[in-house]
């Protein structure tokens, strides 16, 4: 990415990220890297997250991996503990881990709306709460990737819809309990992000077409304009912001639900 920042944002700095192993977590991780931050990445995929740790140090950063699934709090309080371990401290979380998929609420079993909480709210928050006694040390910054449908309803998304407003709303809470210790927390809430799983998954053929015209600056944003989001809200130029949640999405939210209601096939 032809960077905005000046180099070396991130010297010296520690980060974990969850979701590291694809898509925007591994942009993130990326960028980071680039910044000089170590990098933790994890995810329950061993091969993805190798991958990824492979491209940073091919781009002369350092990373490692540790496979875990975010709705384990144990198997995650490990992945900080190996964290601190290799790296000595802990001082940026990114927690961009989250599973999503169509489905009208109608026929969604209740362990299909379960799964999806599971991953993205209660995997955020134990991701958060891992990190507390690390991040506490010295201060430091949680970042959550959550998405425009938390504010905007949407249709065949209400498993989404309720992870990231419940996100949006711990994003809140902890920046309230957390400040004192010098731990900065927010969010920042993507719209369309072209190449990812995420669009693959949930604006298929005709809606992606239909959705990209309707999206005030005409476009898809770009894995790297995330990154630069959330570089700049755990780099010093964002040192006061604290219990924000920043869109990114071209002003899609200003649209409604716009394409998304043709889906419903009402
Ligand atoms: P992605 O490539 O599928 O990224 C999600 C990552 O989370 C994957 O690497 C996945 O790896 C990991 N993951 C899933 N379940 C997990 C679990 N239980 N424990 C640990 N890791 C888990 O999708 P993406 O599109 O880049 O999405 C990244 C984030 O951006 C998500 O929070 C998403 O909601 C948000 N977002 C995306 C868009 C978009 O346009 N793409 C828009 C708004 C918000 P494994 O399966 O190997 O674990
Ligand atoms: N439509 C309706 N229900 C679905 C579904 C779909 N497309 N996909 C999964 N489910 C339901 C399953 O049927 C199951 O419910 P049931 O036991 O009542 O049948 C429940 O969700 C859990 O499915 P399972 O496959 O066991 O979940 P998992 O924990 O292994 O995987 C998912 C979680 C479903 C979110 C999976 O899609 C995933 O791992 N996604 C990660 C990547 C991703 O979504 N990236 C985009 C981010 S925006």
């Amino acid at each position: 990415m032809q960077t905005v920042f000046a180099p070396n944002l991130l010297a010296g700095k520690v980060a974990l990220v969850t979701g590291g192993g694809s898509g925007i977590g591994a942009g993130i991780a990326k960028l980071f890297a680039e910044h000089g931050a170590k990098v933790s990445l994890v995810g329950r995929t061993v091969q993805k997250l190798e991958s990824v740790a492979g491209e940073i140090a091919a781009a002369g950063g350092e990373a490692m991996v540790h496979a875990a699934d975010v709705r384990d709090f144990a198997l995650l309080d490990e992945a900080f503990a190996a964290t601190v371990k290799r790296f000595g401290r802990l001082d940026l979380l990114v927690n961009s881990a989250a599973g999503n998929f169509l489905s009208p609420a109608a026929n969604l079993s209740a362990n299909g709306f379960r799964a999806v909480i599971d991953i993205d709210l209660c995997g955020t928050f134990n991701a958060c709460r891992a990190a507390f006694p690390h991040l506490s040390k010295q201060g430091g910054s949680i970042v959550s990737i959550t998405a425009t449908q938390a504010d905007v309803p949407t249709p065949l998304q209400v498993h989404a819809g309720a992870a990231k407003a419940g996100i949006a709303k711990l994003t809140r809470d902890l920046a309230l309990e957390w400040g004192r210790v010098g731990i900065r927390v927010n969010a920042v809430a993507p719209g369309p992000i072209e190449n990812t799983e995420g669009m693959s998954r949930l604006a298929p053929g005709t809606t992606a077409d239909s959705l990209k015209k309707r999206v005030p600056l005409q476009r898809y944003g770009t894995i790297e304009e995330i990154a630069a989001a959330v570089l700049y809200l755990v780099s010093p130029a964002g040192a006061y912001v604290t219990g924000s949640t920043l869109l990114v999405d071209g002003g899609t939210s200003l649209i409604g639900a716009g394409p998304f209601l043709d889906m419903m096939g009402a």
